[in-house]
């Protein structure tokens, strides 16, 4: 693996699609997974190494509830039941992110997306900036370490999704039915790499930061 210090020094690199004129040098992961896979944790480190904008929809919509927001305080009820929120209101969450920083190098996205339907909008709107996503990073965790790992959390979280069991197993199912298939979306383009998200955040780390570089090199 290099060292942080080099890559925060990113390489640009074009992608491979000789037919748009105007190709920005950006690189842009999804960082995916269940919930309590560590996709936040580990997007903490990765933003720092790389550079990039971390755009997590759990975080934007836990900011909204903050504020108090209408759509936070209708988007908090469905939080609390562990179901995903509407579509058009976390694509309209990440298309103004994105609006907002022209200047990225890349972007990290975490929890986004979740549905078919926002993959193929992300799309859109990355196409629109002549960019699009470089890998999906699929952090696999077994359900039982999950459970465990967002019930600790909820010890000390104050997240009202992570203390109930219920809930937290009602995360899952959620995965599993709609978002899980995210995966297979991307792997028609063949963007889809597995990396176990169990042992240490450093092993973890290392294994992400190693199917990066091999696609910036
Ligand atoms: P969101 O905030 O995205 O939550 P999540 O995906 O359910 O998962 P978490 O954030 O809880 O887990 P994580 O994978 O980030 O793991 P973390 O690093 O925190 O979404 C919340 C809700 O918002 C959704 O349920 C939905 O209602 C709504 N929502 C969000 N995005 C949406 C979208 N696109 N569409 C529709 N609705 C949307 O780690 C978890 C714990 O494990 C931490 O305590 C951490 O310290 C620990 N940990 C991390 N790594 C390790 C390790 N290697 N070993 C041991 N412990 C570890
Ligand atoms: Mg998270």
């Amino acid at each position: 693996m290099i060292s942080i210090s080099v890559k925060c020094f990113l390489r640009p690199r074009p992608y491979i699609c000789c037919s748009r004129k105007d190709i920005k040098y950006m690189f842009n992961i999804i960082l995916f997974g269940p919930p309590g896979s560590g996709k936040g944790t580990q997007s903490e480190k990765l933003i720092a190494a790389y550079g990039l904008i971390h755009l997590s929809t759990g975080d934007l919509l836990r900011s909204e509830i903050a504020r108090q927001t209408p759509l936070g305080l209708e988007a908090k009820h469905i939080m609390d039941r562990g179901q995903l929120v509407p579509d058009e209101v976390v694509i309209g969450m990440i298309s103004s992110a994105l609006d907002a920083n022209p200047a990225s190098k890349g972007f990290l996205f975490d929890g986004f997306p979740r549905t078919v339907a926002q993959s193929e909008a992300l799309d859109k709107l990355l196409h629109l900036k002549n960019t699009e996503i470089g890998v999906v990073l699929a952090l696999e965790v077994s359900e039982e370490e999950l459970v465990k790992r967002l019930l600790n959390r909820g010890l000390t979280s104050g997240r009202s999704d992570d203390n109930n069991e219920a809930v937290v197993r009602a995360r899952i199912v959620e995965y599993h039915k709609k978002t899980s298939v995210v995966a297979e979306y991307y792997s028609q383009f063949k963007k889809v790499v597995h990396v176990r998200g169990e042992g240490t955040v450093t092993e973890i780390f290392d294994s992400l930061c190693s199917e990066i570089d091999k696609r910036l090199s």
